[in-house]
């Protein structure tokens, strides 16, 4: 059976592999976007590992001078995609490639804990170590970029400063900060999301109209982060991509270990960065973790699936974790052995909930793939299972789709999509090392 599903997981990666990345949809998203490709990575690291090596290569072949690791990649004319090249004029900046064109924004920062990933999966640890001896400069050009020009009290908390930099894009979330930006009338664009999927499984127009608009204040600043950050709207420490970076400096000081560079300032940064989560993003009245807005000073009292995901980097305490874990395991979330798949990314409960529409409730997979890790972590397998069997069960159900609606398990969003298909293929192939008696 399960041969079977790995055959389709395969499938669909070999579909969307151009030969130098591989696209997250084929029609949807034509580019090499940035978490995605780590994402996409970890599931070639049992089956095809140069071509997980090709992937970070490619991606980082579009880093910027001053270490931004844009969020696309454009390898190829950029086609009907919308935002393309001409919309970001990234060039504007003189830290920006011409070659690749890129955008100017970046993604959560999963690249290190994927690399350390691949090394330790590897069969050729020689061939692997010159892997990371050469991809570590540049990993490290990436999180030094993040702490410098993100972090500008010097907490141990990098900001993003436009919904699409949290992969989430759309999550409700962002509703409070973005109504600060006034977005009247029709688009003066043309939106090819909607013309290939369901437009009720998408972000909403004033949704757009936002996120451009952001996109023509960072190219008045000509992307220079000093001018940005005096003058963007939205700038918020998010707990998802704080986490994923706490996590990706472990990993870095991993491969610094094992290339014979000094680990220790990836340490400091990661010890500093989880106190700080710890500190200023624990809801401590609700039981799991929240964004802070710091245009506005305050937290932003909105509970999504990210706010769960410190599990992952083991950050919260055990008394924490527990009741992060009884807020999982209850009407807002997903019950145990209830008839919902585990776990929507939003409060059922809460306000704006909605089954389809991207962020604002259906389930994805790799939020899924990075709470059942950490519920491991915390010893919780009755609901690690619940989330793994998730993970496995909707694409084979369904399909390999962008995300699944949590009450009837219906896929949503792009078909044939590509972390989909990965990540799956992780849980498996983990899972098949795990019950392998050593030999
Ligand atoms: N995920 C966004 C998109 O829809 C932004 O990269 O293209």
């Amino acid at each position: 059976m399960d041969e079977a599903l790995i055959k389709a997981a395969l499938a669909v990666l070999d579909a969307n592999w151009t030969g130098r990345f591989t696209r997250p949809s084929a029609r949807l998203y034509p580019h090499q976007w940035s978490w995605d490709a780590a994402f996409i990575a970890i599931g070639y690291a049992h089956v095809l590992p140069e071509r997980a090596e090709q992937e970070l290569r490619s991606l980082f072949a579009g880093q910027w001078r001053n270490g931004l690791l844009p969020h696309i990649v454009f390898h190829e004319p950029s086609g009907d995609y919308f935002p393309g090249p001409e919309v970001w004029e990234v060039t504007c900046n003189p830290d920006a490639p011409s070659n690749p064109p890129t955008s100017g924004i970046v993604q959560p920062p999963n690249h290190a804990i994927t690399a350390w990933r691949l090394y330790r999966h590897a069969r050729d640890r020689a061939s692997a170590r010159r892997f990371l001896a050469a991809l570590y400069p540049r990993l490290k050009a990436w999180h030094d970029y993040l702490y410098r020009e993100r972090d500008p009290f010097h907490e141990g908390l990098v900001y993003i400063r436009h919904p699409w930099e949290s992969g989430m894009d759309n999550a409700p979330l962002w509703d409070q900060p973005l109504s600060r930006i006034a977005a009247d009338g029709p688009l003066p664009f043309q939106r090819v999301d909607k013309q290939v999927v369901n437009p009720a499984d998408r972000p909403t127009d004033t949704d757009y109209a936002r996120y451009l608009h952001l996109v023509a204040l960072f190219k008045a600043c000509r992307y220079e982060e000093a001018r940005i950050r005096e003058r963007c709207p939205f700038l918020i420490q998010d707990v998802l991509f704080n986490t994923l970076l706490c996590q990706a400096e472990r990993d870095l000081a991993e491969i610094a270990r094992v290339i014979g560079e000094d680990p220790e300032p990836h340490e400091t940064r990661a010890s500093l960065t989880a106190a700080a989560i710890n500190r200023k993003l624990w809801d401590d009245a609700h039981g799991l973790y929240v964004d802070y807005d710091l245009v506005a000073e305050r937290p932003l009292d909105v509970h999504v699936v990210a706010g769960f995901i410190p599990l992952f980097a083991g950050i919260p305490s055990p008394a924490q974790a527990r009741r992060m874990c009884a807020y999982l395991d209850s009407r807002s979330f997903c019950r145990l052995g209830d008839r919902c798949y585990a776990v929507p990314s939003y409060d059922k409960q809460a306000r704006g909930f909605s089954r389809q529409r991207y962020w604002r409730g259906p389930v994805w997979i790799n939020m899924n793939w990075l709470l059942y890790q950490g519920l491991q972590r915390y010893g919780e397998r009755e609901y690690a299972a619940w989330v793994r069997n998730a993970i496995i069960d909707l694409p084979r159900r369904y399909g390999f789709y962008e995300y699944y609606d949590p009450e009837a398990g219906c896929g949503h969003g792009a078909d044939r999509f590509s972390w989909t298909a990965a990540l799956l293929l992780d849980v498996l192939y983990t899972c098949r090392s795990e019950t392998v008696p050593p030999s």
